[in-house]
């Protein structure tokens, strides 16, 4: 049987990312070793911490441990050390940089992987990071942290959520340009459902992403809907 806990010699491995902290550039060959060291040192650690605490049923054994000795790499942790400066620390947006929970995967890994010149952050940028800054497995690791978080359920978060980036805190435009204040109803489900512009991600003005209903389920499309002429 292979039980979880955390290697004293992954654990230093994983501090080291840590350490060097928000400096983001540089950190990153650190972190890419830590794979490897976990298989060599499974063997020699569970000696070392694994056995003992939980036969006595407490529950302090595995999480207890993996917090006291450094985190694993995880989608929170490389977010935490590379995005949260300018998105807050749950993708919940701040000063530098818009709200981003709740992505839709394949825009959202173009905009990391290429970056994007604000317009509504005036002296900041989006970055774009590499594969081997943040390979692929990794990106998809902090698109699921950034799924955690319950999506809303009432008409004017969900907008915020998923439409405001694009169409402005009051529908009226924002830096895609189109108005949907006026938007009849049905013409609007059209559009949520469909998306436009295909792949061509880069166009702020042509490219907007289809919503499906197991993201927007009908129920909530319609709340999203009643609630943009309020805003
Ligand atoms: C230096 C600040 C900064 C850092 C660090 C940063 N971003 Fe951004 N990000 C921005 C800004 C500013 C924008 C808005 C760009 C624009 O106007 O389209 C943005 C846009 C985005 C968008 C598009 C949002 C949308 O709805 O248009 C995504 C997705 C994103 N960032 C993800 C990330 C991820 C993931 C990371 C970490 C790997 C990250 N960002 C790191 C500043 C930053
Ligand atoms: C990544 C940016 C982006 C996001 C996110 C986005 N849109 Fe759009 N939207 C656009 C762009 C760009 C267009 C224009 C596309 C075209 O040429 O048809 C558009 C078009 C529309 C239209 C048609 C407007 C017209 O003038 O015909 C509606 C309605 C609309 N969006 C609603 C929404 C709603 C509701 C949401 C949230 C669920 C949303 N959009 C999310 C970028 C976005």
């Amino acid at each position: 049987m292979v039980r979880p806990f955390c290697p004293p010699l992954l654990a230093l491995a994983l501090l080291l990312p840590l350490a060097c902290g928000d400096d983001g550039a540089a950190s990153t060959s650190a972190s890419s070793t830590t794979g490897a060291a976990s298989d060599t040192d499974a063997s020699t650690a569970s000696s070392s911490s694994g056995s003992g605490s939980t036969s006595d049923g407490s529950g302090s054994g595995t999480t207890g441990d993996a917090t006291e000795t450094g985190a694993p790499v995880t989608g929170e942790s490389l977010f935490l050390e590379k995005c949260a400066s300018c998105h807050g620390p749950a993708g919940e947006g701040s000063k530098l940089g818009y709200e981003i929970q709740h992505p839709i995967r394949d825009f959202s890994s173009w905009v990391v992987r290429n970056g994007r010149q604000s317009i509504e952050f005036p002296g900041t940028e989006m970055p774009a990071f590499a594969v081997d800054e943040i390979d692929d497995a990794e990106l998809e690791l902090i698109w699921d942290f950034l799924d955690e978080p319950a999506q809303p359920s009432e008409g004017v978060a969900l907008y915020m959520d998923y439409c405001r980036n694009c169409h402005g805190v009051d529908a009226s435009g924002g830096v895609s340009n189109r108005n949907i204040r006026s938007e009849p109803p049905p013409a609007m489900i059209f559009h949520v459902r469909m998306g436009a512009g295909g792949t061509n991600y880069g166009s702020r003005t042509a490219y907007m992403p289809p919503f499906p209903t197991s993201r927007i389920s009908d129920a909530e499309l319609d709340a999203l809907v009643a609630a943009v002429p309020t805003l």
